[in-house]
């Protein structure tokens, strides 16, 4: 199939997917017959460029690196906002990567709706509409015969939608446990090896795995929407952010690591959810102080990992990178790949 590509919102995970892109054209043409232009990029910083034969990404990737606009590419219409390019350029898939509003959703649920409803597909790693919105946003892609993927939501493109939709398919899973944040797995990694709480979290932001605003992270709230998107999209329970109780780490000292260490234990911030008995479910972001033979404690770094409890093999665990430019834009390509080999099947 031959993609045309709009990107809304054009920052690291944007400009991740386009290296991969770039790099393997031709290995995505012949192996999977997966062909592309990228005809139009919008980014409320950057500006935005449109060209409906296609844009010379190797340019926009080099002028976007030297701090410039797009407005400098030599090229193309000029000064079309978001909702435009969506609207009315010829891009027949649309990638969301604006930045997450995990309160409100917003931009990107405007973003993704509209898209839907013009008939275009929606790739994003975007957190924001999922939490608020998944099941209303996937039957929205179905009414218009349209689809929406959202791989890089959770565990970046270490695919854990994709085992729990395809290769965990006919399984009944009754919860998930996991390791969901990288930022705070880094800090806790960095803790245990004697580095200052605030020196850790420094690192963390450098290394880009902490959100623009490290609070959601070390206070457990961006585990706490991966673990309402899991168990609304998994699990298939309607829940909100008021139902998972949340506690992050900030209050784990050093006295408390060096404790654990010395009880041959481990402190992971955990996300979880389970569905009991009478049907309700139990959901959290709770740090815990797990024993080192448990496999989720041999889980270091801004590596994530994910337990599914199914009927019938039992606990299936996936682990992976959990945040990251390149690791997190593979993502998209995941959800472009399901895309294409769907539109070839028709
Ligand atoms: N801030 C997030 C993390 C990024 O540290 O896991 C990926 O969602």
């Amino acid at each position: 199939m031959n993609f045309k590509l709009a990107f809304i919102g054009f920052g690291t995970v944007g400009q991740g997917l386009t290296e991969i892109l770039l790099e393997k054209k031709e290995i995505l043409a012949k192996k999977y017959d997966f062909q592309y232009s990228v005809v139009a990029i919008s980014d409320i910083l950057k500006g935005s460029v449109y060209d409906k034969n296609g844009l010379d990404m190797k340019k926009v990737l080099e002028l976007v690196k030297q701090g410039k606009k797009l407005d400098d590419y030599p090229m193309g219409n000029k000064g079309m906002n978001a909702i435009d390019t969506i609207k009315k350029s010829n891009a027949d898939t649309i990638i969301e990567v604006t930045y997450t509003d995990v309160k409100t959703g917003e931009p990107a649920i405007t973003h993704i709706k509209t898209a839907l409803q013009s008939g275009k597909n929606v790739v994003s790693t975007n957190k924001g509409p999922v939490v608020k919105q998944a099941i209303d946003l996937l039957d929205l892609a179905k009414e218009n015969r349209v689809n929406y993927g959202f791989e890089g939501v959770v565990l970046a493109g270490t695919p854990a939608i994709n085992l729990f939709e395809h290769c965990l398919a006919g399984n009944k899973i009754s919860g998930f446990k996991g390791i969901l944040n990288g930022t705070t797995n880094y800090i806790l990694t960095r803790m245990e090896e004697g580095m200052s709480y605030e020196d850790a979290l420094k690192k963390a932001q450098e290394l880009g795995y902490a959100e623009a605003d490290p609070t959601g992270d070390v206070e457990g709230l961006d585990a706490l929407g991966k673990v309402v998107i899991l168990t609304n999209v998994v699990l298939g329970k309607k829940i909100g952010w008021q139902d998972v109780e949340r506690k992050g780490i900030t209050q784990i000292t050093k006295k408390d690591i060096e404790e654990a260490k010395s009880q041959g234990k481990r402190w992971k911030l955990i996300g979880s959810c389970e569905i009991q008995k009478n049907g309700s479910i139990t959901a959290k972001v709770w740090p815990e102080k797990l024993p080192l033979n448990d496999p989720l404690a041999g889980v270091m770094e801004a590596t994530n990992a994910l337990t599914y409890y199914t009927d019938e093999l039992g606990p299936v665990t996936i682990v992976g990178p959990g945040a990251g430019r390149r690791e997190t834009g593979f993502a998209l390509l995941i959800d472009l790949l399901n895309i294409n080999r769907k539109l070839k099947r028709q």
